[in-house]
């Protein structure tokens, strides 16, 4: 199994910088803003879209260093998805993060909103501040995807009828986003052409997709200790995974406990058992693994790299987390 630590060898320092930087960033406007940032900032999450950022930007400055610009985008990403994991934490009142307590269930809920407001708008300022509109425009697109797609996620729960194709929507939207236009933006600052960018915004697209399938498994596969976040919890809050819309093809009857809110007792438990028997899983597995190798056929156009490399073995990475 590739580890994330290997894998991030050749961006290992850059990744150092970054996590100081982000601390430094956040800076010491209010004492609780600051104390709900740093929270989560210094439990530090897997950094996978950082460095995937930091990547593609050695990745397309061979033989050059990468820019103080290179590195802001990284920051401002992980900013994002950060302040996404705040708001995310709330809606689903969930108590547990990066293996340490939320920020809502420490500061509370307003805070918490507060805090995810305030980091999504300094991300804004530090963007702007990248002086290229091209990347403004790419990264504040996601910022209204991952609204539209809590939103759509919270209209869509225990709504049997959802068919796969907005289940990808709507993970593109929450996940696949916000990879696949930082992969772009990172090329783009480094000047790449047109066709390249598309090229890497195509990988971002399908490993982020592959990303949060696995995610979606995982939930019904991993413990909460391993995860550091609550698992068995999407189905139980009516969001339906892949795993669940596959399932509902084959046993029918699991649509009428999920479409009763799980109502009678033990109607959650059968749920979770006709999932588990059916090839939902598996079925789940097999498409993550058809984006992860998409993704990969969108690197061709890069020149041969130790950086190119692990970019690559990143899909098989988002793949080995089921094992
Ligand atoms: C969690 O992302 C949210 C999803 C899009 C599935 P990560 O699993 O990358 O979370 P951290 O950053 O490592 O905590
Ligand atoms: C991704 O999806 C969250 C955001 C992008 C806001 P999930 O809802 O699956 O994330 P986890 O499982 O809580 O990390
Ligand atoms: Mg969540
Ligand atoms: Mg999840």
């Amino acid at each position: 199994m590739t580890s994330a630590t290997s894998l991030f060898a050749p961006v290992e320092e850059d990744l150092r910088i970054l996590a100081d930087n982000l601390k430094q960033l956040v800076g010491d406007r209010h004492p609780i803003l600051y104390a709900a940032a740093e929270h989560l900032f210094g439990a530090g999450g897997k950094r996978i879209r950082p460095a995937i950022v930091l990547l593609i930007s050695r990745a397309t400055m061979l033989g050059k260093d990468i820019t103080l610009r290179h590195r802001r985008l990284a920051e401002i990403t992980e900013m994002i998805h950060t302040a996404s994991l705040v708001h995310d934490d709330v809606v689903d009142e969930s108590q547990m993060r990066r293996g340490v307590p939320t920020v809502h269930s420490l500061f509370g809920n307003r805070i918490a909103i507060l805090a995810g407001d305030f980091l999504f708008a300094q991300s804004s300022w530090y963007l702007a501040n990248l002086d290229s509109l091209e990347v403004v425009k790419l990264l504040s697109e996601v910022i209204m995807d991952l609204a539209a797609g809590e939103i759509q996620q919270g209209l869509n729960s225990f709504d049997t009828s959802m068919s796969m194709e907005t289940y990808l929507k709507k993970s593109y939207d929450k996940a696949a986003t916000l990879i696949a236009n930082s992969a772009k933006a990172a090329g783009l600052l480094s000047e790449v052409s047109q066709e390249t960018a598309e090229q890497l915004y195509n990988y971002g697209r399908n490993l982020g997709l592959a990303f949060q399938i696995v995610d979606d498994i995982l939930d019904f596969t991993s413990s909460t200790d391993t995860l550091g976040k609550p698992a068995s919890s999407d189905l139980k809050s009516g969001n339906l995974t892949a795993p669940v819309l596959f399932a509902m093809e084959e046993t029918p009857y699991l649509e009428i406990l999920i479409e009763r809110e799980f109502a009678q007792e033990g109607d959650f438990e059968q749920a979770m058992a006709l999932i588990h028997n059916s090839h939902g899983i598996q079925r789940a597995k097999e498409l993550a693994a058809e984006h992860a190798k998409v993704a990969v056929e969108h690197l061709v156009d890069l020149p041969p790299s130790e950086y190119r490399q692990a970019l690559i073995d990143m899909a098989d990475y988002v793949l080995s987390r089921l094992y």
